[in-house]
């Protein structure tokens, strides 16, 4: 069986193919590498023993997609690329609407012309928006998206739903991701952001390699455990095997969608004391005022996808600041 992975030499995209390729799948990779080195995709092969295709080209671009179905027995499309910057995505909302719906667009055309009915879409736990109670459950309505990000996003699980309520042929999974941190535990792929960090766990990696002087904790007068924000932090090998296990559930015709998290929150705070102690490393940090857009917490309900999927975050928080910490030494300005 023969996978198309759109976004596939991306951070979340890189662990799917290795999981893929060692699960036995042929794998073609569709990537503009607006956001990504194909040293990602090099590695993958050398740690899978095997290769995988590559076209360098754009989902925006109908004439490639077709080119792809046409030289591929593509049986299932695994759909990562976008963009994913959210405050940028608020300066450039066309480029996010762009990219992220019109890619979704042309491509979702360009399956049903090739009569290619099985995707998994990355979405986000973003679509439940500001008011949703926590933790997040599938079964809430979609929020009011607080940026052009988050409403690409809901846009293309509304088309999607749209589309499959319709055509009886399609068999969707949309996942909603959490929070994915961490790396594949030999260190040779993992999170390359290009520029200043916006998340998190690549920010806290830079200070602790000296890169960068000191972390700024954005608040600490939440309602929370100790006042930093709470996040739902998920390993991205658990992530990349949840696509997998997906994918294997497009025998069924219609639409469904899973929350991807462990359903346990953890803190700004709780997250920097566990890379010190599992690391042992120092990483200096201040209190700065609260990043606007923040929600205080929140965390996923990943009942649904156990029940429903067998699926379950397995990995824990050491593992995932280890696994960070491991690749941010290996590679300390990234893929070459
Ligand atoms: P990433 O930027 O590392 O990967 C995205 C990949 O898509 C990159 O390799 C980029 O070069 C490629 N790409 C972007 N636009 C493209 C286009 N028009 N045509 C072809 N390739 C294109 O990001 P990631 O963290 O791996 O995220 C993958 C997907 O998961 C994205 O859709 C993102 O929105 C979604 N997501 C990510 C997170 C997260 O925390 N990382 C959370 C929720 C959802
Ligand atoms: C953000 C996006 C979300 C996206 C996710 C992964 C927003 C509002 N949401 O989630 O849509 O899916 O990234 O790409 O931007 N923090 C600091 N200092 C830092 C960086 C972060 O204190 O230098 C804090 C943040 O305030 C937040 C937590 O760490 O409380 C996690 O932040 P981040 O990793 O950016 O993820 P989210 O904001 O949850």
């Amino acid at each position: 069986m023969t996978i198309l992975v759109t976004g596939g030499a991306g951070y979340i995209g890189s662990h799917t193919v290795l999981t893929l390729l060692e699960a036995g799948y042929g794998v073609v990779v569709l990537d503009n590498l607006c956001n990504a080195s194909l040293e990602s995709l090099r590695r993958v092969e050398r740690m899978a023993g095997r290769e995988l295709a590559f076209v360098k080209g754009d989902v925006c671009d109908q004439a490639c997609l077709d080119a792809i179905f046409a030289e591929w027995e593509i049986t299932a499309v695994i759909h990562l690329a976008g963009l994913k910057a959210v405050e940028e995505s608020v300066q450039q909302p066309l480029d996010y609407y762009g990219n992220n719906v019109g890619g979704s667009l042309t491509l979702y055309q360009a399956m049903r012309s090739a009569g290619v009915h099985r995707l998994v879409f990355s979405s986000s736990a973003t679509v439940y928006g500001a008011e949703a109670p926590v933790p997040y459950r599938e079964d809430f309505p979609r929020g009011v998206p607080s940026s052009a990000y988050g409403a690409s996003k809901a846009m293309v699980e509304q088309m999607l739903e749209e589309l499959c309520s319709v055509e009886n042929a399609w068999s969707v999974v949309m996942l909603r991701y959490f929070n994915p941190i961490g790396a594949h535990a030999s260190g040779q792929i993992g999170e390359d952001p290009r520029g200043f960090p916006n998340n998190l766990m690549p920010y806290i990696a830079q200070v602790a390699a000296g890169r960068r002087e000191t972390l700024s904790i954005f608040g600490d007068d939440y309602p929370t455990v100790d006042g930093t924000c709470e996040r739902d932090y998920l390993h991205v090998m658990d992530l990349a095997e949840g696509h997998v296990v997906a994918m294997k559930h497009l025998d069924r015709t219609g639409i469904q969608c899973y929350n991807l998290g462990t359903g346990r929150p953890v803190s700004v705070l709780q997250m920097v004391s566990r890379f010190i102690a599992v690391n042992g490393v120092d990483v200096p940090y201040l209190m700065a005022p609260r990043r606007a857009g923040d929600l205080p917490a929140f965390w996923a309900d990943p009942t649904k996808a156990w029940n429903e999927l067998g699926w379950r975050a397995r990995r824990c928080l050491d593992s995932m600041v280890r696994d960070t910490w491991r690749w941010q030494q290996l590679n300390p300005d990234g893929y070459p």
